[in-house]
């Protein structure tokens, strides 16, 4: 037996959709799947427009394209991220700007991020990482002082809420990813939120290679296929109806882990997952800090799971380090986050006895 540390979980209804997506012959970027999902996932964030695309790095592109952001300018994103959320601002020619986490919740922290604006910045990209929703009160009130744009980085926490409200819809554009490893998927997808009609318009135009609307094969400028098909959306359609439902496992998973993993916490060993008081979590992929004081270090304690058929993964290495974007910059708490941080088995088909399984294991290598 081996705990993956994610699984899709695919019902009866995703492959119901599918089907009759494909003997219906719209199985590329046309069909009734696409505007459904679209319509709905955009009202259960409570957001106006929706525009699907074939993955959330592409997603991430539009959002910066339809923004106008292009060569020589500067967005500051967390040190702390998956590298889509920088390598889309480099495919733009602009600068991503890295910005030190927050200790206690892990996001981008507000208060480093006035020192990083020049001048040449343009944007913010927060982002909800592994499922716990950003500072969004203050990040909006930074941009509002010095003009930026927000883009909500939220490919790991659809569901999320910052004071009751959902992650996605507080910046100017927001986007997703349906990756299979995430809350919802598609297998591939992605999709871009905002509540402005020239914006999703244009993003919708970019998606499709700015093509005129009054003169087919007619381009003005350079775009882009970055269309998702009617085929995942057939499945995104089925999979969001289950996505409160997901949400409810992942919040259940983290009470088992957080119950069982307590008395390592009490002595000092770990750090769990946090949840601020302003903060519903969705806890995409639950996940515990390696205290200096234990024994074992975090890559020992993986080797040893993964030695037992669980498998997890460590926290991204902060961008500023990889080799592209490497400046000698010194960001402490991403770098000490990704040296102590990993990822735990957090699928939604987990139940309680693998949760005991494999915290058991985790107290038994922590002892010694
Ligand atoms: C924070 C973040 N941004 C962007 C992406 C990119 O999404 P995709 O893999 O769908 O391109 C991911 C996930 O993979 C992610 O975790």
């Amino acid at each position: 037996m081996r705990i993956p540390v994610a699984e899709p979980y695919i019902g009866d209804e995703e492959l119901k959709n599918v089907i009759e997506a494909v003997k219906s012959g719209w199985i590329s970027s046309k069909g009734k799947f696409i505007e459904e999902f679209e319509r709905e996932f955009a009202k259960y964030c409570g957001v106006k427009y929706g525009v699907a695309t074939a993955n959330g790095t592409v997603a991430l592109h539009l959002a910066l394209k339809a923004l106008g952001i292009g060569k020589g300018d500067e967005v500051i994103v967390p040190a702390l991220t998956f590298v889509a959320t920088a390598n889309a601002v480099t495919y733009c020619n602009a600068k991503p700007v890295f910005v030190d986490s927050h200790p206690e919740y892990w996001c981008i922290n507000p208060e480093k991020i006035e020192e990083k604006i020049t001048p040449k910045t343009k944007a913010i990209i927060p982002v909800h990482l592994y499922g716990h929703p950003c500072d969004m009160d203050r990040i909006m009130e930074i941009a509002r002082n010095y003009n930026l744009y927000v883009i909500e980085d939220a490919a790991e926490a659809h569901g999320a809420e910052y004071k009751g409200k959902k992650v996605g819809s507080f910046g100017d554009i927001s986007c997703f990813s349906f990756y299979g490893n995430k809350m919802i998927t598609t297998g591939e997808g992605g999709m871009c939120l905002t509540n402005n009609e020239e914006l999703a318009e244009r993003m919708r135009n970019l998606r499709d290679h700015v093509m005129s609307k009054n003169r087919r094969y007619w381009h003005e400028t350079i775009g882009f296929n970055y269309r998702m098909t009617n085929l995942q959306a057939a499945v995104g359609v089925a999979q969001l109806k289950r996505l409160d439902e997901f949400i409810e496992k992942k919040r259940q998973i983290a009470k088992w882990y957080a119950e069982e993993l307590k008395e390592l916490e009490e002595k000092g060993l770990v750090k769990l997952h946090p949840e601020m008081e302003w903060a519903k979590c969705v806890y995409w992929m639950y996940s515990i800090l390696i205290e200096d004081k234990a024994k074992v270090s975090r890559n020992k304690l993986m080797k040893k799971l993964e030695d037992m058929g669980i498998e997890t993964r460590p926290f991204f290495v902060p961008m500023h380090v990889l080799p592209m974007y490497n400046s000698c910059e010194k960001l402490p708490i991403a770098e000490d986050l990704a040296r102590r941080g990993l990822n735990l088995p957090s699928s939604v088909t987990l139940n309680k006895s693998k949760v005991e399984f494999i915290t058991w294991k985790i107290k038994a290598i922590m002892r010694g």
